[in-house]
């Protein structure tokens, strides 16, 4: 039973960490030094975390990394689990499960996603206000009670608070920052122009390959969710060129430094 191993996870953690995070933190592809700003107490290995699912990928970070930022105590994951990689949803969302019991009250997810809407550049952070789910429900099968409700709501998945403080602390920093839906499918491939173009005629700003599910399980476990996407490409019709793999890891980097300060700020004024 998905419950008994939860718990039996949790046990491990809070056995062998002295942290009790109330904030979860997700790192995306590309935003692994978000965990630099976290003075680190303990660090787990995600194969040596009792049920936690095999990480297949090669020379893909997989840590769960503990400590504070300021005087808020949080856990941090260094490589998520994609439904592309083969694990079934129930896995992909496991992490979050296991945060919530060992205390989490509050997630902060990041990821890398393509721009569909046509004004977004390279390098654009945006934060997530709603999101379109096309990857399969993580809730599908026998709902147990102790882990939430059988039919969560979702129009308020992201904290309208959160979203509030993060576009006060862009403003004070001079953080260009967008706002926007994020459309979440199963990949590994990236789209057709005809997808591209689907997603956004559907109402999507940005699409990648995570994030939704974790959401849902999130929601579904009362925890109160913030998420950003930092663009990495962007689908326009009207441009032939490639975007160079450089231009994008450039981007990459100078938004990740912006993502990082949010990250941080908004920890501090939780
Ligand atoms: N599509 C899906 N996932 C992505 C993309 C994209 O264009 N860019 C980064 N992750």
């Amino acid at each position: 039973m998905m419950y008994e191993k939860i718990k039996a996870t949790a046990e491990y953690i809070k056995s062998n960490v002295y942290t009790k995070p109330i904030i979860g933190i997700v790192c995306g592809s590309g935003l692994a030094n978000i965990v630099n700003i976290i003075n680190v107490e303990k660090v787990l290995d995600y194969s040596d975390i009792p049920n936690f699912p095999i990480s297949t990928v090669e020379g893909h970070k997989s840590k769960l990394i503990f400590g504070t930022i300021g005087n808020k105590q949080v856990v941090a994951m260094q490589g998520r689990f994609h439904f592309y990689e083969g694990y079934p949803m129930q896995q992909v969302t496991f992490p979050i499960r296991v945060m919530k019991e060992i205390g989490v009250e509050k997630l902060i997810l990041t990821n890398s996603a393509g721009g569909v809407n046509p004004f977004f550049n390279v390098g654009d952070i945006m934060i997530i206000e709603d999101h379109i789910n096309l990857l399969p429900n993580p809730l599908i099968g026998t709902n147990d009670e102790n882990l939430g409700i059988r039919f969560p709501a979702m129009n308020k998945a992201y904290s309208s608070l959160l979203i509030e403080k993060a576009e006060q602390i862009a403003r004070e920093y001079n953080i260009k920052l967008r706002k926007g839906v994020y459309l979440g499918n199963t990949g590994p491939t990236f789209e057709t122009p005809a997808e591209y173009k689907f997603y956004h005629s559907i109402g999507a700003d940005t699409v990648g390959m995570s994030t939704t599910p974790e959401v849902i399980v999130a929601i579904h476990s009362k925890i109160e969710v913030f998420a950003m996407s930092l663009v990495s490409n962007v689908f326009r019709e009207d441009v032939i060129e490639d975007t160079t793999h450089d231009e994008v890891l450039q981007a990459g980097k100078k938004a990740e430094e912006k993502i990082i300060l949010i990250v941080e700020k908004l920890i501090e004024r939780i």
